[in-house]
């Protein structure tokens, strides 16, 4: 049952609001994280001296928005390995080192060998999983489920954002192991965490702006998104979103590493997303977006708020993100982004949700 919608990545995106809140109320006890249920001990997220996410895809991609949150929040040093890389890289993972698995199928084989390998070496292990009962969930000593529902459409959409909502979770919950904050900025922390899903609400409702901004990308060959820190970060999953289904080619790039060779392939025909979120990146990321503008290339700004803009003429399509605090900007990016390759697939003509090549699960390494 696709709700009415032509395909199913349309529903899986339309519902995120609500298996957000699905996911994170259950694990909230008077305002604070808490994962009772799940049983996981404070003592082990206390005690962990680094943190190894393993995961493939777009569960990578959510494993490195939970490195910045754990490194700039709790101030613990996070390596996110692409599971498919993992041993052939002679791995240094021991007891001290905490593994979190990320896999929406839990099936995926390359995840799983990893997993049981950091385990072989004495690491605590978290995974977090979509499918009930999955081989992952059962390899790890400990499980958080995302309550994504039934994730139908190959490319993933609900299921990242759900993770992500569980690696804020997991953060504050770090913090209260470790007495890292004050309650006034664990209350503002979860607060703003609660408000996920009404803000992404709001950015659902500009999905006709959203699909406009799509049509300019129809017959690009490249497309470029650039940002910097978390905002590169999100970038990343949404540059292999656009990719997996629209077949365009895409590269996601920090804006400030493209003047080291990248910037060369930029021209007057290349349509570049540029994300700006972060506050204390914001002049440098405007910065190094007048020198792909220089280039001729046309640019669409995604820009968090209302802030004026010198020269609103020379952007192709300026976006305005609903604010929250920076750490949260990824939620509402991820929906403009997922839209955008939902359209641009769409008005192609393509088979959005079955995309060639590539299966849901993926068990061969
Ligand atoms: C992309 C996508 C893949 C998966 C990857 C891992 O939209 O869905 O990149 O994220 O194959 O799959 P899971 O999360 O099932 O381990």
């Amino acid at each position: 049952d696709k709700g009415g919608y032509p395909f199913y990545m349309e529903k899986e995106i339309m519902e995120q609001p609500r298996v957000i809140g699905e996911t994170v109320k259950p694990r909230i006890k008077d305002g604070k994280p808490d994962f009772t249920a799940e049983g996981i001990p404070d003592e082990m997220l206390a005690s962990c001296r680094r943190i190894c996410v393993i995961a493939c895809g777009t569960a990578m991609h959510a494993g490195l928005v939970g490195k910045s949150l754990i490194q700039s929040l709790i101030g613990i040093h996070v390596d996110v390995v692409m599971a498919s890389e993992f041993m052939y890289n002679d791995p240094i993972v021991d007891k001290t080192t905490l593994v979190i698995a990320i896999s929406q199928s839990g099936e995926t084989i390359d995840t799983l060998e990893a997993l049981k390998f950091a385990r072989k070496c004495g690491s605590p292990s978290i995974s977090i999983v979509n499918v009930k009962g999955a081989s992952i969930a059962r390899a790890s000593e400990y499980v958080i489920y995302t309550n994504a529902g039934p994730e139908i459409a190959v490319a993933s959409t609900k299921a990242y954002t759900t993770q992500l909502a569980v690696l804020y979770l997991l953060t504050a919950r770090m913090a209260i192991a470790r007495k890292l904050w004050s309650d006034e900025q664990m209350k503002e922390y979860m607060e703003e965490l609660q408000r996920v899903p009404a803000v992404m609400e709001e950015v659902l409702k500009s999905k006709e702006e959203i699909h406009h901004i799509a049509d300019t990308m129809l017959n690009a060959r490249d497309v470029f998104m650039i940002g910097r820190g978390l905002d590169y970060s999100i970038l990343l999953e949404g540059s292999l979103k656009l990719k997996e289904i629209s077949y365009i080619h895409s590269e996601a790039y920090a804006s400030g590493e493209l003047k080291h060779g990248t910037i060369a392939l930029i021209t007057e025909e290349t349509p570049v997303i540029a994300v700006v979120t972060q506050d204390k990146l914001k002049s440098k990321e405007l910065s190094n977006i007048k020198e792909v503008q220089s280039r001729g290339a046309r640019v669409i700004l995604l820009i968090k708020g209302q802030e004026e803009l010198e020269q609103e003429k020379i952007w192709s399509r300026i976006f305005r993100l609903p604010v929250m605090k920076d750490e949260f900007m990824v939620m509402p990016v991820s929906i403009v982004l997922q839209l955008i390759a939902y359209y641009v697939s769409l008005d192609k003509g393509l088979d959005v949700d079955k995309p060639r090549n590539l299966a849901k699960v993926v068990t061969v390494e």
